[in-house]
Protein backbone atom coordinates (compact mmCIF):
# COMPACT_ATOMS: atom_id res chain seq x y z
CA UNK A 1 0.00 0.00 0.00
CA UNK A 2 1.42 3.75 -1.03
CA UNK A 3 0.52 5.86 1.56
CA UNK A 4 0.85 9.95 1.91
CA UNK A 5 4.03 8.74 4.53
CA UNK A 6 6.62 10.60 1.66
CA UNK A 7 3.81 13.66 2.00
CA UNK A 8 4.24 16.57 4.27
CA UNK A 9 0.80 16.86 5.09
CA UNK A 10 -0.46 14.36 7.87
CA UNK A 11 -3.28 12.49 6.50
CA UNK A 12 -5.11 11.11 9.95
CA UNK A 13 -4.55 14.93 11.09
CA UNK A 14 -6.04 16.95 7.96
CA UNK A 15 -8.70 14.11 7.40
CA UNK A 16 -9.67 14.12 11.12
CA UNK A 17 -10.20 18.25 11.34
CA UNK A 18 -11.74 17.62 7.05
CA UNK A 19 -14.43 15.10 8.98
CA UNK A 20 -14.80 18.02 12.27
CA UNK A 21 -15.59 20.46 9.81
CA UNK A 22 -17.93 18.25 7.80
CA UNK A 23 -19.74 17.71 10.67
CA UNK A 24 -20.38 21.39 11.63
CA UNK A 25 -21.53 22.55 8.11
CA UNK A 26 -23.28 19.24 6.23
CA UNK A 27 -27.15 18.73 6.08
CA UNK A 28 -26.59 15.02 7.93
CA UNK A 29 -22.90 13.71 9.80
CA UNK A 30 -21.22 10.76 8.39
CA UNK A 31 -21.97 7.25 9.50
CA UNK A 32 -19.23 6.10 11.86
CA UNK A 33 -18.68 3.42 8.61
CA UNK A 34 -18.97 6.41 6.15
CA UNK A 35 -16.09 8.17 7.92
CA UNK A 36 -14.17 5.10 7.92
CA UNK A 37 -14.62 4.58 3.92
CA UNK A 38 -13.27 8.43 3.70
CA UNK A 39 -10.42 8.21 5.75
CA UNK A 40 -8.93 5.37 3.89
CA UNK A 41 -10.09 6.97 0.24
CA UNK A 42 -7.37 9.99 1.96
CA UNK A 43 -4.82 7.25 2.85
CA UNK A 44 -4.06 4.84 0.44
CA UNK A 45 -2.68 6.30 -3.51
CA UNK A 46 -2.85 2.94 -4.29
CA UNK A 47 -5.61 0.95 -3.61
CA UNK A 48 -6.88 -2.53 -4.70
CA UNK A 49 -10.02 -2.69 -6.47
CA UNK A 50 -11.95 -4.58 -3.61
CA UNK A 51 -11.46 -1.43 -1.18
CA UNK A 52 -12.17 1.23 -3.95
CA UNK A 53 -15.56 -0.56 -5.01
CA UNK A 54 -16.14 -0.87 -0.69
CA UNK A 55 -14.91 2.63 -0.05
CA UNK A 56 -17.15 4.37 -3.08
CA UNK A 57 -20.12 2.43 -2.10
CA UNK A 58 -20.25 2.90 1.43
CA UNK A 59 -20.07 6.88 0.78
CA UNK A 60 -22.46 6.75 -2.38
CA UNK A 61 -25.50 8.44 -0.55
CA UNK A 62 -23.07 11.55 1.19
CA UNK A 63 -20.60 11.87 -2.22
CA UNK A 64 -22.20 15.00 -3.57
CA UNK A 65 -22.98 16.98 -0.37
CA UNK A 66 -19.18 16.23 0.87
CA UNK A 67 -17.25 17.16 -2.35
CA UNK A 68 -19.29 19.97 -2.60
CA UNK A 69 -18.01 20.82 1.31
CA UNK A 70 -14.10 20.15 0.13
CA UNK A 71 -14.86 22.55 -2.89
CA UNK A 72 -14.24 19.88 -5.44
CA UNK A 73 -12.89 21.14 -8.48
CA UNK A 74 -12.01 19.05 -10.92
CA UNK A 75 -15.22 18.04 -12.89
CA UNK A 76 -15.56 21.71 -13.53
CA UNK A 77 -12.47 22.40 -14.50
CA UNK A 78 -12.28 19.08 -17.09
CA UNK A 79 -15.86 20.43 -18.65
CA UNK A 80 -14.66 24.51 -18.71
CA UNK A 81 -10.69 23.31 -20.98
CA UNK A 82 -12.88 20.62 -22.54
CA UNK A 83 -15.38 23.53 -23.72
CA UNK A 84 -12.67 25.40 -25.07
CA UNK A 85 -11.43 23.15 -27.14
CA UNK A 86 -14.44 21.72 -28.35
CA UNK A 87 -17.38 24.06 -27.99
CA UNK A 88 -20.07 21.53 -26.44
CA UNK A 89 -22.71 23.17 -27.71
CA UNK A 90 -22.09 22.87 -31.27
CA UNK A 91 -21.50 19.10 -30.76
CA UNK A 92 -23.87 17.20 -33.04
CA UNK A 93 -26.17 14.44 -31.76
CA UNK A 94 -23.90 11.84 -33.19
CA UNK A 95 -21.12 12.62 -31.16
CA UNK A 96 -20.15 10.51 -28.30
CA UNK A 97 -18.94 11.29 -25.18
CA UNK A 98 -17.34 8.95 -22.41
CA UNK A 99 -17.06 9.33 -18.52
CA UNK A 100 -14.79 7.08 -17.68
CA UNK A 101 -15.11 6.70 -13.80
CA UNK A 102 -18.53 8.57 -14.10
CA UNK A 103 -19.08 7.92 -9.95
CA UNK A 104 -22.17 9.72 -8.85
CA UNK A 105 -22.57 11.66 -12.33
CA UNK A 106 -21.07 15.44 -11.70
CA UNK A 107 -19.15 15.73 -14.86
CA UNK A 108 -22.36 14.79 -16.84
CA UNK A 109 -24.02 16.97 -15.40
CA UNK A 110 -22.00 19.79 -16.32
CA UNK A 111 -21.47 18.46 -19.50
CA UNK A 112 -24.91 18.61 -20.92
CA UNK A 113 -25.28 22.07 -18.86
CA UNK A 114 -23.14 23.16 -21.17
CA UNK A 115 -25.51 22.03 -24.23
CA UNK A 116 -24.10 18.63 -25.32
CA UNK A 117 -26.68 17.15 -27.21
CA UNK A 118 -24.60 14.09 -28.13
CA UNK A 119 -24.64 10.66 -26.34
CA UNK A 120 -23.31 10.68 -23.01
CA UNK A 121 -22.24 7.15 -21.53
CA UNK A 122 -20.82 6.77 -18.18
CA UNK A 123 -18.90 3.48 -16.44
CA UNK A 124 -17.91 2.99 -12.69
CA UNK A 125 -16.55 0.45 -10.72
CA UNK A 126 -18.44 1.33 -7.94
CA UNK A 127 -22.40 0.03 -8.11
CA UNK A 128 -23.58 2.08 -5.44
CA UNK A 129 -22.39 4.98 -7.55
CA UNK A 130 -24.12 4.05 -10.45
CA UNK A 131 -27.13 3.23 -8.69
CA UNK A 132 -27.44 6.58 -7.38
CA UNK A 133 -26.11 8.57 -10.39
CA UNK A 134 -29.06 6.78 -12.14
CA UNK A 135 -31.92 7.36 -9.27
CA UNK A 136 -30.77 11.31 -9.27
CA UNK A 137 -29.29 11.89 -12.02
CA UNK A 138 -32.05 10.61 -15.19
CA UNK A 139 -31.98 11.94 -18.43
CA UNK A 140 -28.29 13.02 -17.77
CA UNK A 141 -26.55 9.88 -19.42
CA UNK A 142 -27.83 7.59 -22.05
CA UNK A 143 -26.10 4.55 -20.46
CA UNK A 144 -24.75 3.82 -17.51
CA UNK A 145 -23.10 1.21 -16.39
CA UNK A 146 -20.77 -0.67 -13.58
CA UNK A 147 -17.55 -1.63 -14.79
CA UNK A 148 -13.69 -1.63 -14.89
CA UNK A 149 -11.95 1.36 -16.78
CA UNK A 150 -8.65 -1.62 -17.20
CA UNK A 151 -11.10 -4.00 -19.48
CA UNK A 152 -13.84 -2.31 -20.84
CA UNK A 153 -14.98 -5.20 -22.81
CA UNK A 154 -18.37 -3.78 -23.44
CA UNK A 155 -17.00 -0.61 -25.33
CA UNK A 156 -16.01 -1.01 -28.51
CA UNK A 157 -12.65 0.10 -30.15
CA UNK A 158 -12.77 4.07 -31.17
CA UNK A 159 -16.32 3.93 -29.42
CA UNK A 160 -16.33 7.66 -28.58
CA UNK A 161 -15.04 10.91 -29.86
CA UNK A 162 -14.25 12.20 -26.50
CA UNK A 163 -12.85 10.26 -23.29
CA UNK A 164 -13.31 12.38 -20.36
CA UNK A 165 -12.15 11.15 -16.86
CA UNK A 166 -12.35 13.08 -13.67
CA UNK A 167 -10.62 12.14 -10.42
CA UNK A 168 -10.41 8.82 -11.35
CA UNK A 169 -6.83 7.94 -12.71
CA UNK A 170 -4.57 7.43 -10.21
CA UNK A 171 -7.39 5.57 -8.05
CA UNK A 172 -7.86 3.35 -11.18
CA UNK A 173 -3.88 1.75 -12.22
CA UNK A 174 -2.11 2.87 -15.57
CA UNK A 175 -3.32 0.39 -17.53
CA UNK A 176 -6.88 2.17 -17.57
CA UNK A 177 -5.22 4.69 -19.72
CA UNK A 178 -4.90 2.17 -22.51
CA UNK A 179 -8.29 1.14 -22.48
CA UNK A 180 -9.25 4.98 -22.51
CA UNK A 181 -6.66 5.39 -25.68
CA UNK A 182 -8.22 2.40 -27.17
CA UNK A 183 -11.95 3.61 -26.96
CA UNK A 184 -11.23 7.21 -28.30
CA UNK A 185 -11.97 7.58 -31.95
CA UNK A 186 -9.31 8.85 -34.09
CA UNK A 187 -9.33 12.44 -34.32
CA UNK A 188 -10.74 12.25 -30.80
CA UNK A 189 -9.77 13.53 -27.77
CA UNK A 190 -9.19 12.37 -24.10
CA UNK A 191 -8.88 14.53 -21.16
CA UNK A 192 -8.40 13.70 -17.70
CA UNK A 193 -6.82 14.50 -14.30
CA UNK A 194 -4.29 13.21 -12.54
CA UNK A 195 -3.32 14.17 -9.18
CA UNK A 196 0.14 15.46 -8.17
CA UNK A 197 0.44 13.43 -5.44
CA UNK A 198 0.91 10.17 -7.99
CA UNK A 199 2.73 12.08 -10.76
CA UNK A 200 5.30 13.51 -8.36
CA UNK A 201 5.58 10.28 -6.24
CA UNK A 202 5.41 7.49 -8.61
CA UNK A 203 7.74 8.31 -11.60
CA UNK A 204 6.40 5.73 -13.81
CA UNK A 205 3.14 7.66 -14.56
CA UNK A 206 5.93 10.14 -16.20
CA UNK A 207 6.94 6.92 -18.66
CA UNK A 208 3.70 6.44 -19.22
CA UNK A 209 2.73 9.44 -21.05
CA UNK A 210 6.05 9.70 -22.74
CA UNK A 211 4.99 5.86 -24.25
CA UNK A 212 1.91 7.56 -25.32
CA UNK A 213 3.65 9.97 -27.17
CA UNK A 214 6.05 7.93 -28.87
CA UNK A 215 2.95 6.33 -30.47
CA UNK A 216 2.72 8.59 -33.05
CA UNK A 217 -1.11 9.04 -33.20
CA UNK A 218 -1.22 10.34 -29.77
CA UNK A 219 -0.05 14.15 -29.46
CA UNK A 220 -0.24 16.35 -26.22
CA UNK A 221 -2.65 19.38 -26.75
CA UNK A 222 -0.23 22.78 -26.85
CA UNK A 223 -0.53 24.23 -23.34
CA UNK A 224 -1.01 20.90 -21.40
CA UNK A 225 -0.82 19.54 -18.78
CA UNK A 226 -1.97 22.46 -16.66
CA UNK A 227 -1.75 22.13 -13.39
CA UNK A 228 -5.29 23.01 -10.43
CA UNK A 229 -5.63 23.28 -7.09
CA UNK A 230 -7.75 20.45 -6.24
CA UNK A 231 -10.19 21.92 -4.12
CA UNK A 232 -11.03 24.97 -3.14
CA UNK A 233 -11.33 23.88 0.99
CA UNK A 234 -8.17 25.35 2.98
CA UNK A 235 -8.09 22.69 4.74
CA UNK A 236 -6.65 20.72 1.38
CA UNK A 237 -4.97 23.16 0.08
CA UNK A 238 -1.36 21.28 -0.60
CA UNK A 239 -3.59 19.20 -2.94
CA UNK A 240 -3.13 19.70 -6.60
CA UNK A 241 -3.73 18.13 -9.96
CA UNK A 242 -2.22 17.87 -13.64
CA UNK A 243 -4.98 18.46 -16.47
CA UNK A 244 -3.65 15.97 -19.44
CA UNK A 245 -5.42 16.24 -23.03
CA UNK A 246 -4.11 14.40 -25.89
CA UNK A 247 -5.75 14.05 -29.02
CA UNK A 248 -5.77 10.99 -31.61
CA UNK A 249 -3.84 11.47 -34.46
CA UNK A 250 -5.53 14.83 -36.92
CA UNK A 251 -8.39 16.62 -34.08
CA UNK A 252 -12.09 15.93 -36.13
CA UNK A 253 -13.07 19.07 -34.60
CA UNK A 254 -12.32 22.34 -34.61
CA UNK A 255 -10.14 23.70 -31.73
CA UNK A 256 -10.83 26.83 -31.15
C1 LIG B 1 -13.15 10.79 -6.78
S1 LIG B 1 -14.36 9.80 -7.55
C2 LIG B 1 -14.68 10.77 -9.03
C3 LIG B 1 -16.05 10.50 -9.58
C4 LIG B 1 -16.49 11.48 -10.67
N1 LIG B 1 -15.67 11.35 -11.84
C5 LIG B 1 -16.45 12.89 -10.14
O1 LIG B 1 -15.61 13.67 -10.59
O2 LIG B 1 -17.25 13.20 -9.24
C6 LIG B 1 -13.41 8.44 -8.19
C7 LIG B 1 -14.29 7.41 -8.91
O3 LIG B 1 -13.44 6.53 -9.63
C8 LIG B 1 -14.06 5.27 -9.62
N2 LIG B 1 -13.04 4.27 -10.00
C9 LIG B 1 -11.85 4.02 -9.39
N3 LIG B 1 -11.18 3.05 -10.02
C10 LIG B 1 -11.94 2.68 -11.08
C11 LIG B 1 -11.78 1.73 -12.13
N4 LIG B 1 -10.71 0.92 -12.20
N5 LIG B 1 -12.76 1.62 -13.06
C12 LIG B 1 -13.86 2.42 -13.00
N6 LIG B 1 -14.08 3.33 -12.02
C13 LIG B 1 -13.12 3.47 -11.08
C14 LIG B 1 -14.57 5.16 -8.19
O4 LIG B 1 -15.52 4.14 -8.04
C15 LIG B 1 -15.12 6.56 -7.97
O5 LIG B 1 -16.47 6.64 -8.32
Amino acid sequence: MTTYSDHPIQVPFFVGKLLSAYAQKCKRDFTEKEKKAVRRIFSDLNPQKDSIVENFDIISDCYDDFVIFLGYQTPEKIVQELNQLVPLKQCTEDMTLLDAGTGTGLLGELIRSMGFKGRLIGVDISPKSIQYLQQNRTGIYDEAQVGDMTALSHIKDAAADVVASAGVIGLAPKESLDELLRVTKPGGLLIYSLSKDHFDIDRSWEEKHRNFLMREVWQQVEGYPKIYPYYGNELLRHSYFYLFIFKKGKLRFKIC
